[in-house]
């Protein structure tokens, strides 16, 4: 049985001013429907053969996590607790050393998923992650790859390599957020895949990879997770010595180092929603490519995104802009320029 280890501890700075510090992207709700994008992750998981979720945050959104997970049905389920971010190498390290700890199982399989990822296709992504399941039990380290759209660079690249069986590939290179030339060749060779972020391994074989490639994560996670104190189903682990762990990804600390990497693709209809844009891209729009929430008029208006939270918005001729409303702020952007958005939140937080 599959243990979903859940983490949530980014801050999705481009989804600005939606996205805040202590109400970030995977607790809200970007897409159609009820759910936040972390209560969509763990209703993914529904019919699956997998144990309660384990989710892995910052301290600093214990109540909103608890909240949100108890809403979704998962009252029960464990909160690892980190006092401050130190990336996702640690941040699986620290869910690795629970579930080995805690399993009754000899060989835990942790199946790793991002909280703010939307995907489309429940069932492809769930035939997946049993295609991988296999090949996790044999020793891989499994990532899931996504068929490049565009020359996107905000993703880790896969260089697929032999075909293991139907969709699942040995890996030859991975490659972490590549330049735009780089991505534009990927894409048209042909022979890359996007890395979605997921992961299926057994929990002993990832802490195996970061003793061999990066002993000295391992071992701050190990004293962190040691000094740990519970408070009913939060694991808070100890500040100090987390603070002392080394910042690093999964991707560069192990998937770009392990020989042991597999991918299976999916063809899911995943997305990352990193920006505005790529909200835009997935949302349905009506027929002047708009895509509208909230109160908002529009006259002579194409391909803009507007999400108007507190009071009516209006637009007039205005084409290819994102405009998102919030009580205490506005931001008017061009479709292409959404990345930039970070730079104001930066800027913020400096001048702050
Ligand atoms: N618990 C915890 N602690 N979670 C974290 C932390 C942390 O310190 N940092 C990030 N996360 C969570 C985020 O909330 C997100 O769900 C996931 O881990 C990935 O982190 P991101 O910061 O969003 O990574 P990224 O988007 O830049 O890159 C990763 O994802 C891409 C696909 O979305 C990489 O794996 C890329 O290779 C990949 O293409
Ligand atoms: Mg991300």
């Amino acid at each position: 049985m599959i243990h979903p280890v859940i983490m949530a501890g980014g801050t999705g700075s481009r989804l600005w001013p939606m996205s805040r510090q202590l109400n970030p992207k995977q607790f809200l709700k970007l897409t159609d429907g009820p759910l936040s994008m972390l209560q969509a992750t763990v209703a993914r998981l529904d019919g699956m053969d997998a144990k309660e979720p384990l989710l892995i945050c910052n301290e600093e959104h214990r109540f909103l996590a608890a909240e949100q997970m108890r809403q979704a049905g998962k009252e029960q389920a464990d909160i690892i607790l980190e006092p401050c971010g130190r990336n996702t190498a640690p941040a699986i390290a620290l869910a690795a050393l629970q579930l080995v700890e805690r399993s009754s199982e000899a060989n835990p399989l942790m199946l790793v998923l991002a909280a703010d990822h939307l995907i489309q296709d429940t069932k492809a992504f769930q035939d997946g992650v049993k295609k991988a399941i296999p090949l996790a039990q044999a020793g891989s380290l499994v990532t899931f790859g996504i068929v490049p759209q565009h020359p996107e660079t905000g993703y880790g690249y896969i260089h697929r390599g032999n075909e293991l069986a139907m969709n699942c590939f040995t890996v030859d290179s991975f490659v972490e957020k590549p330049d735009l030339d780089t991505a534009k060749a990927y894409l048209t060779s042909g022979d890359y895949l996007w890395n979605s972020g997921m992961f299926l391994f057994s929990a002993q074989d990832y802490l195996n990879e970061l003793e061999a490639h990066r002993p000295d994560i391992l071992a701050a996670c190990k004293t962190a997770m040691s000094g740990a104190s519970q408070d009913l189903h939060f694991t808070r682990v100890d500040a100090d010595a987390f603070a002392q762990c080394p910042s690093d990804s999964v991707d560069f600390a192990v998937m770009e180092k392990t020989d042991k990497a597999a991918v299976v693709s999916l063809d899911a209809g995943w997305s990352d929603i990193g920006s505005w844009s790529a909200l835009w891209d997935v949302s349905e729009k009506d027929e002047a490519g708009n895509c509208l929430s909230g109160d908002v008029i529009t006259h002579d208006t194409r391909n803009t995104l507007v999400r108007a939270d507190s009071r009516l918005v209006a637009t007039v001729g205005v084409d290819n802009l994102v405009i998102i409303e919030t009580k205490d702020a506005l931001l008017v952007a061009h479709r292409d320029r959404v990345q930039d958005v970070k730079n104001i939140v930066e800027k913020i937080r400096d001048d702050g």
